[in-house]
Order: structure tokens, then sequence, then C-alpha cells
């Protein structure tokens, strides 16, 4: 029989001055929906976990409203759609965009939506929410549009064996720099090393920072990719060049609890100093390139030029668990639900 029940993740509880716990989110359900006039149902195949989501559970990030107690959480997912009254948006193609974290969702496919059919078929289809979507779109235009690397450049990455950082230092190799890595355990700077493009990689919970971004980098630091923040920061800012580029990808080591207020840095003034660039962003601002992202990537992913890296937990149920994943580091590269089977 095929399912008439939508599975949905509730937000139960804000994360308010604490970590997120599995009982922030409830279980809950509605009929699958059926699309009014204009509007489709997707199937989710895929969602994808991001660590700003503590922040929709909070205050929204200023990305999105802040969450309601009893909604379904935000999320963005790739899947196919099932049903369709929409003239652009067909039954059968495959789109990604906002779906939330539940196993069927209705969208109009207005910009709110942020809705794209899926071009570039990779199998698996997960690829338009990792490397050929939002997460290597973030490494792209972060490293090439902010970092602007030269073939003699040193790139330090930090949140290296991530989603975002896992393409990184491939990236970097386009150009023909030398790319240091940053990771939180041997595991993960070996996969730095072995698999991702990294020409050395750090330790930070068990080896000296500091020191080691001195040995690793011993010409300076000419772009430093920075998912993580805090002490990190400042140990790389301590370290950049003349001209260099700072791109404040995110800063994870600051979004968790205990952590409201911002971490000291001593360093900046170096930003000011060496002619250097401290530089923020949001991809959603660079819309209107992402088909030039897509492109370039998935070319270089055929040509073997750039591998990808997923943890894919299986089941819908595991949402929460693969959220927390995130913040305790236990990912390898980029985290992703598989709600439903996978057709292709
Ligand atoms: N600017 C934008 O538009 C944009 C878009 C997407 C993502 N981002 C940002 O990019 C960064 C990476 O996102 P992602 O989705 O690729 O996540 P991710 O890197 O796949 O996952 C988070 C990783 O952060 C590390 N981490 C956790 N707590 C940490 C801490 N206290 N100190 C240092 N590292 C810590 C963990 O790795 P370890 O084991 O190495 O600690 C963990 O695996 C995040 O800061 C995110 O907010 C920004």
């Amino acid at each position: 029989m095929p399912p008439t029940k939508n599975r949905q993740w509730l937000l139960a509880e804000r994360p308010i001055d604490r970590p997120v716990k599995l009982t922030d989110f409830k279980l809950g359900e509605s009929p699958i929906p059926e699309p009014k006039d204009g509007e489709f149902v997707i199937r989710v195949i895929y969602s994808s976990l991001a660590p700003v989501m503590r922040f929709y559970m909070l205050d929204g990030a200023g990305i999105e409203k802040p969450l309601e107690i009893g909604e379904v959480m935000r999320g963005r997912g790739v899947g196919q759609i099932v049903a369709s009254r929409n003239s652009i948006f067909k039954e059968g193609e495959i789109v990604q965009g906002k779906m939330g974290w539940q196993e069927y969702a209705v969208s109009d496919g207005s910009p709110y939506w942020m809705m794209y059919k899926v071009h570039q078929r990779l199998v698996p289809v997960s690829t338009a929410l990792g490397i050929l979507g939002m997460t290597g779109f973030t490494a792209y235009f972060g490293l090439f549009d902010i970092g602007k690397p030269k073939p003699t450049d040193t790139v330090l990455v930090s949140g290296a064996a991530g989603g975002v950082g896992s393409s990184v230092a491939q990236l970097a190799k386009t150009v023909g720099c030398y790319v240091v890595g940053i990771a939180g355990s041997d595991e993960k700077c070996k996969l730095l090393t072995e698999k991702l493009g990294y020409d050395a990689a750090i330790n930070y919970k068990t080896e000296d920072i500091p020191a080691r971004m001195d040995a690793l980098c011993p010409k300076g630091i000419d772009v430093f990719f920075d998912n993580v923040g805090g002490p990190i920061l400042d140990a790389a800012l301590a370290r950049i060049n003349k001209y260099a580029r700072v791109v404040s990808c995110g800063g994870i080591s600051q979004y968790i609890a205990g952590s409201n207020e911002p971490y000291p840095l001593k360093n900046a003034y170096k930003i000011g100093r060496l002619n250097a660039l401290l530089q923020g962003f949001l991809i959603y601002d660079y819309e209107p390139r992402f088909a030039e992202a897509e492109v370039a990537m998935a070319q270089w992913v055929k040509e073997g030029k750039l591998t990808y890296q997923e943890d894919v937990l299986d089941g819908f149920e595991r949402m929460p668990e693969a959220l927390i994943r995130l913040y305790e580091g236990k990912n390898r590269g980029k985290q992703l639900v598989r709600v439903s089977k996978d057709p292709f």
C-alpha cells in the first residue's frame, strides 16, 4: 500500500545556552499533502544537515524567521516530484530546495523555496546537497571569490574534514596552491592528506596549534578559509602575510552553549597592518552564479579532479542524531540523512 502519512520532525524546545539535544525535537505526522493549483509535492530522498540549524531553532540566524515551537524543522533536501499542478515543476523531476525535516514537502516553486531542478546528474542524487549544492558552492565562492588563491599561495583551512572543508583543498589545488587543513582527530587528518588533497594536516585537539602552523606554513598564510572561528582564527591571523585574504565562512566553535560572548581576537589588528582582507559571506547571495559553480564542479568531478565526501545516515528517524553529529565532530564530509529509497 502506498504511504498516506507524512512524518515530520517538529521543534519541541529551543537549545538556549546549551548544545542541541535529541529531546529538542518531536516526531509528528500529517497527511501527505495534495498539491493545490500551482503547487507540487516532493518525496524527499535525502535531507541536508548544517551547523546553522541551531540558529534556526533559536533566532533564525538572520536568514530565516525563527521557528515556532511545534513547527517543522527547516532544512534543504533533494527529492522527486510525485504530484504536480505547476507548469514548470513536473511530476518525476528531481529538485533540491527548502523541504524541511519531513518525508513529503509541498512548494509552489516561488523564490522563497529556492527550489532548483537537478540538471547535473551524478549518482547518487545526494550530491545535489553536497558537492553540487549549497555546501560545494560555499567552498567554491568562498575560496575563489573572496580567497582569490594564486598558484604560489599557502592556503590554510579549518573545519577541513567537514562538508565545506572537504572540497576546499581540492579546489585550491586546481590553482596549484599548497594547502594545510585543520581537523579534530588523527583519523580525519589522515583523510585530509590521503583522500581530500591536503598537503599537510593539524589535529587541533592534540597538537600545539600555533607551533604546527609555524612548522607547516613556513612562508606564512596567504588565504585562510575559516569554518570555526575562535582561537584557531586568532592563531591564523597571527601568521597571515601582506595582502592575505581571510574567508570567514563560519564559526562553529562559537555556535554552541556557553559561547554567547564572542571570542576576543588578539590578532585582528594584523588585518589593517598587513593590508589584508577579512570577509564573511552568505552563500544565498551568490544565487545568480550557482550555475557557474555547478557546471565547473560537475566537470571536475567527471574528470576525477574533485572527489566528494558524504556521511549518510539511513532513516528519517535519525535526523536529530545527524544534526548533533556536526556539533560533536562525528561527521566525515557532508552530513546527510537518507529519508527514502534513492531510486537511481
Ligand atoms: N557562509 C555561508 O553561507 C555558509 C554556508 C554553509 C556553511 N557555512 C559554515 O561553514 C562551516 C562548515 O559547515 P559544514 O556544513 O561543512 O559543517 P561540517 O564542517 O561538515 O561539520 C561541522 C564540523 O565542525 C567541526 N567542529 C565542531 N565543533 C567545533 C569546535 N568547537 N571547534 C572547531 N571545530 C569544530 C567538527 O569537525 P572536527 O572534528 O574537525 O572538530 C565538525 O565535523 C560552518 O561554520 C557553517 O556554519 C557557511
